[in-house]
């Protein structure tokens, strides 16, 4: 693709929207969201995941959020989250291959390489990653194959999950990161490539820092912030999107943007994840 100006390329970075038909208590963001992804005038939008509330469950929630995500005029490329095809084998939405149909079918696909400007764009789907199997495996190739094709051009990476939470080389975070055999793997791919930028969504905190030569950004959420339910991490609570440049390096504006609500998870964890509900009582109950 070539950018709108011919110069700098410009990608808007949305995630974790959360969206659900039958859930509605963030779709009210979207109006502010999309008018200020107009405004922008981007060349490319790309959603790091979680479209949605339910997704890895319900059809109809994918099909909802693509339906918002289509009324953006500006292209754009997804990557998928846990809400939208599930987890790890241990959790009660295990990635399983009805989930990856169903994700497939409705958006057209769980992985993207876009090129533009002395750039690669690479996407990946970070719930593939920690099951040891076939579908793993194959992507594992295939990002191997779009980083050693990329020509001289420079990498962005772009992933539902985060490449570290604390330390890059930390143990096994459980529900926020990868486990550490996969990202060793990403390590060693990347350690062979020129990779300027990691961006990634899923911990709902925005956070800007440094890995080697890569810059690393937590984008926030579209949808919500955590108060005490989880525990702290780095980073802002803020509702809003990231603003990429692209030049000869990479530039990234952690933005929050008007007009949309920072709703706190804590207070609607039992209508939208009942399932998670218990642990929130818990957290609760150690706290008081
Ligand atoms: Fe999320
Ligand atoms: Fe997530």
């Amino acid at each position: 693709m070539t950018t709108e100006s011919g110069l700098a390329m410009k990608i808007i970075q949305i995630t974790d929207t959360h969206f659900s038909p039958e859930k509605t208590h963030f779709n009210g963001n979207w109006a502010p969201l999309l008018t200020w992804i107009e405004d922008q005038k981007a060349d490319l939008v790309i959603h790091t995941g979680d479209l949605s509330v339910d997704g890895a469950d319900k059809a109809d929630d994918i099909t909802f959020s693509m339906d918002l995500m289509r009324q953006v005029s500006t292209p754009m490329l997804i990557v998928p989250g846990n809400h939208d095809v599930g987890h790890f084998a241990d959790m009660s939405q295990p990635v399983n291959a009805e989930r990856l149909k169903r994700w497939r079918d409705l958006t057209g696909g769980d992985r993207f390489v876009e090129d533009a400007n002395g750039w690669r764009f690479v996407g990946f789907n970070a719930l593939l990653l920690g099951h040891e199997d076939e579908e793993e495996e194959a992507q594992f190739e295939w990002l191997r194959t779009a980083f050693e094709e990329r020509n001289g051009r420079r990498l962005a990476l772009f992933s539902h999950k985060p490449l570290f939470v604390d330390e890059p080389h930390e143990g096994d975070t459980g529900y926020w990161g990868f486990r550490p055999a996969q990202r060793k793997r990403l390590y060693e791919l990347m350690a062979a490539h020129d990779v300027a930028l990691f961006a990634s969504g899923h911990l709902h905190w925005a956070w800007k820092g440094k890995f080697e030569n890569t810059s690393i950004v937590w984008g926030p959420s579209a949808a919500f912030v955590i108060d005490k339910l989880e525990r702290e991490m780095p980073g802002e609570r803020l509702v809003g999107a990231v603003v990429h440049e692209f030049n000869d390096d990479v530039t990234s504006d952690i933005v929050a943007v008007p007009g949309m609500t920072a709703h706190y998870i804590d207070d609607v964890i039992h209508e939208v994840y009942p399932q998670s509900a218990p642990k929130a009582r818990a957290n609760e109950e150690a706290a008081e």
